[in-house]
């Protein structure tokens, strides 16, 4: 007889349908993500109704391989925790019926879990927490500073108050015509170009916390519209490049002075966006004096996976929370009140 934990997590707010078991908060025993990326290429984005469908088509087949990696039943799962929100309603409902129905079946508790809670866990999935902490969390659908003070505790401190930073390089992947999701592809491109075209940098008023993304992604089609009438030719690594560094240097160089102000001893980055080599690379660059320890995950646990929603939903379930069977799928679940919960 063994004390350890297994937590099972499921997640499935946009295009991937995924499910993990993790040990102790902090293992991972199985990890399995069925991507729907190729479904929605064609569409140069996530349709919600084909993602909603692929759902249904896959989890079933996702929590058998997940178990089945983990070698355990369900007996052995103390808890199912799952992505209650934000994300597509019709989607994440898809999530949130299994694990109700795993829940009721196996008579387990049930936790519901924020997904942006889980891309900042995805990190306590290679390293302890030292608070308090700074999360810099970038993903489709998020930008924001996150300041913990402990566990389970989430307080925005900035956040974009127009497009998310992965959407904003979605947009400009479009305008670039290249193929969804454009951000992978942007990344490799300025790897090649140069930080030549002068785009404007949004840093909001001083001391402000806050992101803007939308000038700098009319700027960018600005340029390209009035290059193509004077025709005028751009290198699409240049354009990729310097739209690259005037995200890269507003979110490294924010983080940077929030993490000095509120005197954090960790600096983790989450989400999507997290993936993207200039952004590692200037905020290794920036926080290189290492008087601040930054955790980055390993690109693997970056985009959405179900092992990061166990990781946060293990806290959670240890710190009392729980679901009742109307757990519902929560399209705008708000961050600081879903850390604030009792049980
Ligand atoms: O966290 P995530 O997988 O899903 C959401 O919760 O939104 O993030 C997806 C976003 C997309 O906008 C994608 O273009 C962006 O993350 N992304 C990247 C990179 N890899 C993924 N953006 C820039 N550079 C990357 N290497
Ligand atoms: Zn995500």
């Amino acid at each position: 007889m063994t004390n350890d934990q297994y937590i099972l997590g499921i997640e499935t707010s946009c295009d991937e349908t995924a499910a993990a078991v993790i040990k102790n908060g902090t293992e991972v025993v199985a990890n399995v993500v069925a991507s729907q990326i190729e479904s929605h290429k064609r569409f140069g984005g996530v349709v919600p109704e084909i993602a909603s469908r692929h759902h249904v088509e896959q989890m079933t087949v996702v929590l058998e391989e997940t178990l089945a990696q983990a070698n355990l039943d369900m007996e052995q799962i103390e808890a199912i925790t799952v992505t209650e929100g934000p994300g597509l309603v019709g989607a994440l409902l898809v999530g949130v019926n299994a694990a109700k129905a795993l829940a009721f079946a196996n008579s387990k508790p049930l936790v519901g879990v924020h997904h942006i809670a889980g891309h900042i866990y995805a990190n306590r999935l290679s390293k302890e927490f030292s608070f308090p902490v700074l999360a810099l969390v970038v993903s489709g659908g998020h930008t924001e500073l996150i300041l913990m003070r402990e566990h389970g505790s989430y307080e925005i401190i900035g956040e974009t108050r127009d497009d998310a930073a992965g959407e904003a390089y979605d947009k400009v992947a479009r305008t670039l015509q290249l193929p969804y999701p454009g951000g992978p592809q942007i990344d490799q491109l300025a790897a090649e170009g140069k930080d030549n075209l002068q785009f404007p940098r949004a840093w909001l008023e001083e001391g402000s916390y806050d992101f803007s993304f939308s000038g700098l992604k009319s700027a960018v089609i600005n340029k390209l519209h009035n290059a193509q009438q004077r025709g005028e030719e751009f290198k699409r690594e240049d354009v990729a490049a310097s739209f690259q560094a005037s995200v890269v240097e507003v979110l490294a160089t924010k983080t940077y002075r929030a993490a000095k102000e509120y005197n954090v001893n960790q600096v983790i980055v989450a989400g999507g966006v997290a993936a993207n080599k200039g952004l590692r690379s200037e905020l290794e660059r920036q926080f290189s004096d290492q008087s601040i320890e930054l955790l980055i995950p390993a690109l693997h646990l970056c985009t959405d996976n179900a092992a990061m929603i166990a990781a946060a939903g293990s806290v959670a379930y240890n710190q009392g929370h729980r679901a009742g069977w109307d757990l519902n799928a929560n399209p705008s679940l708000d961050l600081e009140a879903f850390g604030a919960r009792k049980k």
